[in-house]
């Protein structure tokens, strides 16, 4: 069985959904010790966002591209291949201005391919990369859960239900930590619940 292990905070070791992404892992790993684990830290190495070049070189009939692009549709490639062959893909996903890190949309602009993890039929959108567990380490500074004032603006965990959603995952697992801005206090008692959600995860099967 594969984990695919992404890290997406800019904060480096200040950072609450690394910290939590990290204990996922751990704590998945403690049942499955055979785990085969491959990780990605999108901040140390980040994924260029989408270029012109790098679409027009898709096009049936393209001119064969130049070696920065060839470099470029490579490491597509291999992004797309890690995260097909994952069983589990656990996601550290910091909120930044209302929604992920620039750094996670990078890589997921690589992972919703027509004809590879969606395609558009009769019947609307059909997903194609269902059959994955996706777990989500989800850390913001403020409160957005419903009922809060701030729900409105919450671009964050939605986005990445409906992105994962539109490729077949429909049920992908939240552990949250919210309000770590709030203080001292609120964020220790955030930590703790995510924490006290990542015992209750189910195991790695
Ligand atoms: C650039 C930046 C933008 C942020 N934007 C928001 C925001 O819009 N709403 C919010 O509640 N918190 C915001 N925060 C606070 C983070 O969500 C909070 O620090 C969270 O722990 C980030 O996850 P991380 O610690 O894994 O990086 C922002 C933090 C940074 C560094």
């Amino acid at each position: 069985m594969t984990l695919l292990h992404v890290d997406s905070s800019i904060l480096g070791p200040y950072s609450v959904s690394r910290q939590l992404s990290a204990e996922i892992v751990a704590r998945l790993r403690r049942n499955a010790p055979d785990l085969e684990i491959k990780y990605r830290d999108l901040a140390a190495e980040p994924v260029p966002p989408l270029s012109g070049a790098y679409l027009a070189a898709q096009q049936p009939g393209a001119p064969a591209p130049g070696a920065e692009v060839q470099q470029d549709l490579a490491l597509g490639g291999e992004l797309l291949d890690e995260f097909l062959r994952a069983d589990i893909v656990v996601i550290g996903a910091p909120m930044y201005n209302f929604t992920i890190s620039s750094q996670l949309k990078a890589w997921i602009d690589r992972l919703l391919i027509a004809g590879k993890t969606f395609r558009y039929s009769e019947k609307g959108v059909e997903g194609l990369a269902g059959g994955k567990r996706v777990i989500v380490a989800s850390s913001r500074g403020g409160i957005y859960s419903e009922g809060a004032p701030a729900a409105i603006f919450e671009h964050h965990e939605n986005y990445l239900r409906s992105v994962f959603g539109f490729i077949g995952i429909s049920d992908i697992e939240i552990v949250r930590a919210e309000g770590i801005a709030v203080g001292p206090e609120q964020k220790a008692a955030a930590v703790k619940t995510a924490q006290d959600e990542i015992s209750k995860l189910a195991n790695a099967a």
